[in-house]
Formats: C-alpha cells, structure tokens, sequence
C-alpha cells in the first residue's frame, strides 16, 4: 500500500491517468455493491457529508435525523448551517435508529415535507450501527418518498453494506477507515432518483456539484485536480478487498469484533452498544466504570505501550474507550490490542476481572475463519461461544 502512495504523481489529464480512474470507479461500484456512479472527492468525510446534503435538497427543506452518537449529531449541525430544517430525533447514544419512531414520523409526514431521511450506519463514536435495510423497509411501508442518505464512513468494507439492494440514494464514505488508506478522499455513491433530485435541488453548489464530476468521470477524468497518489492507493486497497471477497472481509470482522467483546465480558466490563443487533463490527466502545477517567486509562496505555485507543467524543468523554478492529487487521494484532488494554486496566486500579483476554484468545481458537458457527442470523452478530477460563472464577478476580 505504502509504495503504491509512493509512485510518481502523472498528469491526470493524460491516457496513463484515465486507465486509472476507470478502473478505481468501477472497482469502487462493487465495493458499495451499486451500479450506478460513485463520485471520489479530494476531501475528509465531511466534505462527502456536504455534497450528499447540497447536491440533493433546497433551502428550508425538511430532512429527518437522529441523535445516534456524536457524528449523527455534528452531520444535524451542518444541516442546519447549510439553511435545511432538521427534525433530529433524540437518541441515548446506545442505539441505532429506531425503526417504529421512523416509520410514524413518515406516517404523519402527511404533506410529505420531510425530503431526506439521513442516517449513520455505524456510528464510530458508539460502536452502534443503525439496521440501513430496515430503515429502508420502514420508508416503503409508510409509502413515503424522502430520499434516503446514509453515512458508511466506519462500515464501507468493514461492515456489509449493499447501496443498491438497501435502495440508499446516496452513501457517504471516507477513505481512512475500512478502505485502509490515508484520509483525504470522500466519496458519494448516487442512486438514479437522487441523480434526478440534483437536477432541481437549489442549495448552493460549486466544489462539490455532481453534475461535472459524473460527465468527466465516465471517460476517466476528473473537473478539477484529484488526489492522484491516494488514488494510486485507492487501486490497491479495493484490489485487497476484492480479492479476499467482501464476504470473507465482513466474516473476518465479525469474528474480531465478537472476540473482542467476549474480552470485555470476560473483564466484566459494559460493552457501549445496548442492543446486540447493533454490535459494529468495526469498533467497540467500552464503559469505564466511574469515578474512573477513560482517558486516563487511554494516556496510560499510550505512555507504556505505545497504542492509542479511541477516546470519547462528545458526551461521552472521559467514560468510554474504542477499541477499533477495522481494516487490515488479523488475530495477532487484536490479541496485541487487547493484551494492552488488559494491562492498562490493571495499571490504572480500574476494577475488572483479569481474563479478557485469555476468553477472547479461546474465542479466537475455537471460531476458524470460515467456520459455519461464525454465520449468524444477523450480519453484524457472530454467535457467542463460551469461554472455560471466563467461566472459571479466578483468584487474581479483582471485583469487588
Ligand atoms: C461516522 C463518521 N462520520 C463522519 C466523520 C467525519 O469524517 P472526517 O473526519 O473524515 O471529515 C467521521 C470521522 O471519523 C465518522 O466516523
């Protein structure tokens, strides 16, 4: 990856250029699981974020939010600095969007005002995801015609996700999470219907206009300068999840993510996310319990080990920790991770039960990759397997 950023930047007006951007857009298609066009800005997230919002809607109109975590809450906030009206529906930052709230709020949307319904699959600062196909079917039943946005920024590649199938109009992405690059390309996949809303929508748009970028794109270029190396990248990481298979990527993910959270059972500790059918298998938020400081336990951590953990955003600073297994990431880098954690825990006096780890290890050995007790009735839940040494009591217990 690092030597394919490395290569010497070419003229992205010539032939050499357009070779690649072909190939990095059709790949992308297939990563979003769409067949329509997936716009690449040179831009963080939140660029992305802006395009979605500018490029379908008009000033004054109404979009429907939910407070699912701290990013859900910072997408509302520039919603309503770019002139739309948010109803932001409040949440406890423990679960995804509740399905029954959506569907009245669409039911008594008599007149049909609200014009989007934006969403977060997996809510990074949480570890929660929202269920995107039920989302979908709760518009459809209520015969409700708003477009439907949703922000894939910690799942695309990590967590499945099917633009077409779940009929999202626009998915919103990164490049820094699931995609393994650097930060600094966004990304927009455009269903027809919001293609077609585009041609109408009035908030104002320059930088971020799909309408130039889908015509250059389809012969390879782009309107303005792109970001030629991550671009290089970018080739290279959809080449890496292509050939593994997005199934055996989401399997790989769900497997850490479950023996993660069987180490943080086995510490006895509160796993963020209430609900199990909203596990993220990208990250998991762990409560720490008060009085003690998270970001105590996250300094100590990265002052003796080297490792830095996701601290807590917003409301929840000082009271969770992340640990993130996303990407390219394998089973001796979360025994690592969690062996870190395990010895923070204890440096700090934080009181947990000592053994985590060895129940994410045994998770680990028992559950192969491929294994068919690994395909669960949910795609973001593995089956629980329990562990002896959990299971055990052990005198080194430090519970009170
Ligand atoms: C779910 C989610 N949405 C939006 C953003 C904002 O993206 P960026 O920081 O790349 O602008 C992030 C960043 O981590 C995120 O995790």
């Amino acid at each position: 990856m690092l030597r394919a950023l490395a290569q010497p930047t070419i003229d992205h007006r010539g032939p050499t250029f357009a070779a690649l951007g072909r190939e990095v857009l059709e790949r992308l298609q297939r990563v979003f699981q769409t067949s329509g066009p997936v716009v690449i800005y040179p831009s963080s997230g939140t660029g992305a974020w802006e395009a979605s919002l500018v490029n379908t809607l008009s000033p004054g109109d109404t979009v429907l939010m939910f407070e699912t975590g701290h990013f859900a809450t910072l997408w509302r906030d520039m919603a309503v600095r770019l002139g739309l009206n948010v109803e932001f529906v409040p949440g406890d930052w423990r679960h995804g969007v509740d399905p029954d709230i959506l569907h009245s709020r669409l039911a008594d949307d008599r007149e049909r005002a609200i014009k989007a319904v934006a969403v977060v699959h997996n809510e990074t600062s949480t570890g929660v995801t929202t269920l995107v196909g039920e989302v979908r079917r709760q518009m459809t039943a209520a015969n409700h015609p708003a477009l439907l946005l949703v922000d894939t920024i910690s799942s695309l590649g990590s967590i499945e996700y099917c633009h077409d199938e779940w009929g999202v109009d626009v998915t919103v992405a990164g490049s820094q999470k699931g995609l393994m690059l650097p930060p600094g390309l966004g990304f927009n996949a455009i269903s027809e219907k919001a293609l077609a809303a585009s041609r109408s929508a009035r908030l104002p748009k320059a930088y971020w206009d799909w309408q130039p970028m889908t015509r250059d794109n389809k012969s390879g270029f782009f309107p303005y300068t792109p970001a030629t190396n991550l671009l290089y990248g970018l080739r290279e990481a959809l080449e890496m999840l292509l050939e593994e298979g997005l199934p055996r990527v989401f399997a790989r993910h769900a497997r850490h993510a479950e023996a993660t959270r069987q180490a943080v059972r086995g510490w006895r500790l509160e796993i963020l996310a209430a609900n199990p059918l909203e596990y993220s298998n990208s990250l998991t938020a762990v409560v720490v319990p008060q009085p003690h400081d998270a970001d105590r336990v996250r300094q100590t951590i990265l002052d003796r080990f080297d490792m830095s953990l996701g601290t807590g955003l917003g409301k929840l600073k000082g009271r969770v920790f992340r640990i993130g297994h996303l990407g390219d990431f394998n089973d001796l880098m979360l025994a690592g991770t969690l062996s870190g954690v395990e010895m923070g825990l204890s440096i700090c006096g934080v009181p947990f039960n000592r053994g985590g780890v060895m129940a994410a290890l045994d998770y680990l050995s028992v559950a192969t990759p491929g294994s068919p007790r690994l395909t669960g009735p949910s795609p973001h839940r593995a089956p629980e397997f329990t562990s002896q040494v959990s299971a055990q009591s052990d005198p080194r217990d430090n519970v009170g």
